[in-house]
């Protein structure tokens, strides 16, 4: 099959597609997806440079990626979801070996984190949603987000930020979020009641008093100054210091470091928001399966002002 390979880590000028990769074979409880498109999320450039080194014990060659919409074309002997055929997307686990992700033509993705692509969604929005979606959704939960609280949504136009403002939304919640300037009418047509230009002012110059925060930036500090007493913080992009861990502890806030824990269950709800057009998946950039072509959406992702997400596409619509 083809696939896109790391050799060692580097830049993105270290990713080259391949012809001849070894094809995945599946287990009774995995599908074997054809893969139409997927995407890149900052955890495949920061892979890409080894920051995933203490966690795995990868073997070169390394296959990247960790999003997949594709169509089943064989299916494993405990699997009762799914059928050969069905338009299917998912946030696959990670491979202890590193030799297959999503950056591939086929991929074997365990059931339980599968989910039916809504009829009326692309291929492209469908590799777009399920990494960046169930962190939004999962991140929401654990901020214990309702109706009438007041929420802070770090990063608004980045791929975490533009679904968590709409479910926030669909929820109930105010939300106020941080943008560039040239986002800021963006994430106002997302949902977005209070928008901040990070660049001329402070989060604590314009709000307080918060219940909840979606740290996705690495500013825990900000984040505890605006929560109220009792308020919630989860970061996805920072380690909380002993220091920030105390000064939440005194003032009766919980920091926690949010982990996303892939499952299809989630990834079906968003569908069904995406369905009832309480969901919009915003496309920042569409990149074709070439060396060239992920080397581009690796930099794209690395200039960290995507809006929205950057899509490679196995098979153009
Ligand atoms: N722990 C987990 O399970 C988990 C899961 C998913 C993601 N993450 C992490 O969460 C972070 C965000 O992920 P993502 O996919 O949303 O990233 P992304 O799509 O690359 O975010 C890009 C966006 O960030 C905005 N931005 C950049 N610097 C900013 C700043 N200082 N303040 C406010 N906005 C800023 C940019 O908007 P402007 O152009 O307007 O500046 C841009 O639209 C990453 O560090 C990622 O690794 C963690």
């Amino acid at each position: 099959m083809k696939a896109a390979i790391i050799n060692q880590y580097g830049d993105s000028n270290e990713l080259s597609v391949v012809d001849d990769y070894v094809n995945p074979t599946i287990t009774n409880n995995q599908v074997l997806i054809k893969t139409y498109a997927t995407s890149v999320n900052p955890i495949d450039y920061k892979a890409r440079q080894g920051a995933l080194k203490s966690m795995f014990n990868w073997q070169f060659p390394v296959v990247l990626g960790w999003d997949i919409a594709g169509i089943v074309v064989e299916i494993g002997d405990d699997v009762t979801d799914f059928t050969v055929g069905d338009r299917v997307f998912a946030r696959p686990d990670m491979d202890d070996t590193g030799a297959f992700g999503s950056y591939a033509t086929l991929m074997a993705v365990n059931a339980d984190k599968v989910a039916l692509m809504p009829e009326t969604m692309s291929f492209a929005e469908a590799a777009a949603l399920p990494l960046a979606g169930e962190t939004a959704l999962q991140m929401l939960n654990e901020l214990h987000v309702t109706a009438g609280s007041k929420v802070l949504i770090q990063a608004g136009a980045g791929g975490v930020g533009i679904v968590a403002i709409q479910l926030a939304k669909v929820l109930g919640a105010t939300v106020a979020t941080t943008a560039g300037p040239e986002n800021a009418t963006f994430v106002r047509h997302l949902g977005a009641d209070i928008v901040i230009d990070y660049h001329q002012k402070a989060i604590t110059d314009v709000i307080s008093q918060y219940d909840a925060v979606l740290d996705s930036v690495g500013d825990i500090d900000a984040g505890l100054a605006v929560l109220a007493h009792g308020g919630r913080i989860v970061t996805i992009s920072a380690k909380p210091t002993p220091e920030q861990l105390a000064v939440a502890t005194d003032n009766d806030q919980t920091l926690l470091a949010g982990w996303l824990q892939p499952n299809g269950q989630d990834l079906a709800k968003l569908a069904a928001y995406y369905q009832n057009d309480a969901l919009k998946i915003v496309i920042d950039s569409k990149f074709p399966f070439t060396t060239a072509g992920v080397r581009a959406a690796h930099e794209r992702i690395e200039s960290h002002h995507a809006r929205g997400k950057v899509v490679i596409e196995m098979v153009a619509e």
